[in-house]
């Protein structure tokens, strides 16, 4: 097999029907099936070159520094899965960079292993379907499997042990709507809880838990329809309530998991005004304290000015959907 040099690019992906939940933590399997949006403007570059010259372990760069003990941990386990499916031994280098904004629990995780499973099967000589690559990016972050497709996708949860069948698949580009995801951070903090160890707590201990699960099917099924009918009312009402549920079965897991801060509720009651006033916009909030508001591209304007001046906002900006993870060159070594 050859190997190369590949950079690859992914958009990260805000779920509208969360993910939260897995029936196999060691694959990365969720107990349900999700769905998303992939955005163009919040993503990463990552760049790939296995070789035997690089010595005994992979070298990595996140952010133009060398990256913390968990995060170089993910990603070597993660070049393992490749190594072994590729049959070679070699060590890799690995550049990555960001463009999300430097806040976290803006779902860097999501963009970085699709950038990093398109950019490491194929220096390591493997041509993988989308498919396939997102069965591999999902080993590295659950969302992950979903930034391999552009626009809206939504992630199987799949039946099989071996996870095959786990996988996202595209449900429409997204563009021509002229949807908008207006973020607003709140908080500069790094997250208190990671998603992994907060899923388990949970699943483990929320006694709302059995009721979010149940709750996902017919979400999907709405969302699904909301979509094909490019209805924005009827798709940011089931992104609102997949969130608050989602929430709520973590707030009531034992200790309790709360991602809110004073500044989240502030925000979230300003899109509740928003609507009072006959706007089109409806919030989502993943495993942190900020809040992505979904809008139609003519009510930006309004929706940012609302947020700006909400207590406890730090700034916003403005993202709209985008394509899936892909090649931008790569040259053989
Ligand atoms: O992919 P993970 O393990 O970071 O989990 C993602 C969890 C949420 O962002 C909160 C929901 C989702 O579906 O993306």
């Amino acid at each position: 097999m050859k190997l190369s040099s590949c950079t690859a690019v992914a958009g990260t992906n805000i779920a509208l029907v969360k993910y939260w939940g897995k029936r196999d933590p060691a694959l990365n399997l969720p107990a349900a099936g999700s769905l998303s949006l992939t955005l163009k403007e919040l993503g990463t570059r990552t760049t790939v070159r296995f070789g035997s010259h690089l010595g005994s372990e992979d070298r990595v760069r996140l952010n133009g520094r060398d990256p913390d003990d968990s995060t170089r941990t993910r990603i070597g386990t993660f070049l393992d899965l490749v190594r072994e499916r590729a049959g070679i031994t070699a060590h890799a280098e690995v550049v990555t960079e960001n463009s999300v904004p430097t806040a976290a629990g803006l779902a860097s995780s999501a963009s970085g292993f699709a950038a990093l499973a398109v950019a490491a099967s194929r220096a390591a000589g493997l041509a993988l379907l989308p498919t396939q690559l997102s069965a591999l990016a999902r080993r590295g972050s659950g969302s992950a499997a979903r930034s391999i497709f552009g626009g809206f996708v939504e992630m199987q949860p799949g039946v099989f042990s071996d996870g095959s069948d786990a996988v996202a698949e595209s449900i429409s580009e997204g563009d021509g709507w002229g949807i908008r995801l207006v973020v607003a951070v709140t908080s500069e903090a790094e997250k208190a809880i990671g998603s992994t160890e907060a899923m388990e707590r949970t699943a483990r201990t929320s006694p709302f838990y059995a009721s979010w699960l149940e709750s996902i099917p017919g979400d999907l099924q709405d969302a699904r329809a909301a979509i094909a009918e490019r209805d924005l009312h009827r798709l940011g009402a089931v992104a609102e309530r997949s969130a608050i549920r989602m929430h709520a079965s973590a707030m009531a897991a034992t200790p309790s998991i709360l991602y809110w801060t004073p500044a989240t509720l502030a925000a979230m009651n300003t899109v509740f005004a928003l609507r009072d006033r006959g706007l089109a916009a409806y919030f989502t909030i993943d495993a942190g304290p900020h809040v992505k508001v979904l809008c139609e591209q003519d009510s930006v304007s309004e929706v940012n000015t609302a947020l700006t001046a909400t207590p406890g906002v730090i700034r916003t900006f403005t993202t709209s959907p985008g394509r899936g993870a892909r090649i931008l060159h790569e040259t053989t070594a």
